[in-house]
């Protein structure tokens, strides 16, 4: 048995059988990782492993700043071997709003912080039209790493990167999260539909159902200003759910 395996049993309030010689050599810790060396299953009657290394603690259960730890250190896809450095997000860790783009560009990788570019100061304006700035908003990304020449995210580094997009909107705990972009609202919504079908519409994210809504990207309206009256319906959307939750609270 796992670690990671012992610690969700406990959890669960299972207490999983431990042979008593090898109990004491158990070590578990409330911090990033848990160890353990040998561990007998119910039913097995025999030793299941000679685990010695240590088992990181899994991404759902860790905190805010073991969270940014663990994605700074992240090998987990290619990107990691091109990356400047990560970029975790900017804002409120306890914002009503959750922003979500794409992925870090090229300013985005040298700054270490997303929505810096152009498409960056767009989304600033977005914002201030309808009240807020990004301080009081947390801005994030699918990917946490530039892709190479800004292409398109890959599969298996939207799977890689999923569990801390998850795990930072499981602690932001938004009123309201907003996709901007295509890539990101397939992503979080976990479809194909185009993003002019997504958008003009309230969705649902995830176990949690928090209100999702879509708009387009700031970097698609710099190319395509005619857009920006869409993004301006979806913008008064955004303000009037938090609005309304803001009187619901
Ligand atoms: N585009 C994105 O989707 N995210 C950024 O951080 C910058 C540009």
């Amino acid at each position: 048995m796992v670690p990671d395996k012992l610690h969700y049993l406990r959890l669960m309030g299972i207490t999983p059988w431990i042979r008593r010689d090898l109990a004491s050599s158990l070590v578990h810790t409330p911090q990033e990782t848990v160890a353990a060396t040998d561990i007998a299953e119910p039913g097995k009657g025999g030793v299941m492993s000679a685990l010695s290394a240590e088992q990181p603690m899994p991404t759902e259960l860790l905190d805010w700043d073991a969270l940014r730890a663990r994605v700074a250190a992240c090998q987990r896809c290619e990107l990691h071997a091109t990356r400047t450095q990560t970029v975790f997000g900017v804002g409120a860790p306890n914002a009503d709003l959750m922003i979500v783009g794409e992925a870090p560009g090229e300013r985005e990788d040298a700054l270490g912080e997303p929505f810096v570019g152009r498409a960056g100061q767009l989304l600033n304006a977005m914002l201030q039209a309808i009240g807020l700035d990004r301080k009081s908003v947390f801005i994030s990304n699918v990917l946490k790493c530039r892709p190479p020449r800004n292409r398109d995210p890959k599969i298996e580094e939207s799977m890689q990167c999923g569990p801390y997009l998850d795990r930072q909107i499981a602690l932001v705990r938004p009123k309201l999260l907003l996709a901007v972009g295509r890539i990101a609202a397939q992503t979080l919504l976990q479809t194909k539909i185009s993003i002019g079908r997504l958008r003009g519409r309230q969705h649902r994210y995830g176990v949690s159902d928090l209100p999702l809504l879509v708009t387009y990207h700031p970097a698609y309206l710099l190319r395509s200003p005619a857009e920006k009256y869409r993004a301006w319906q979806d913008l008064k959307q955004v303000r009037r759910m938090l609005e309304e939750r803001a009187l619901g609270d």
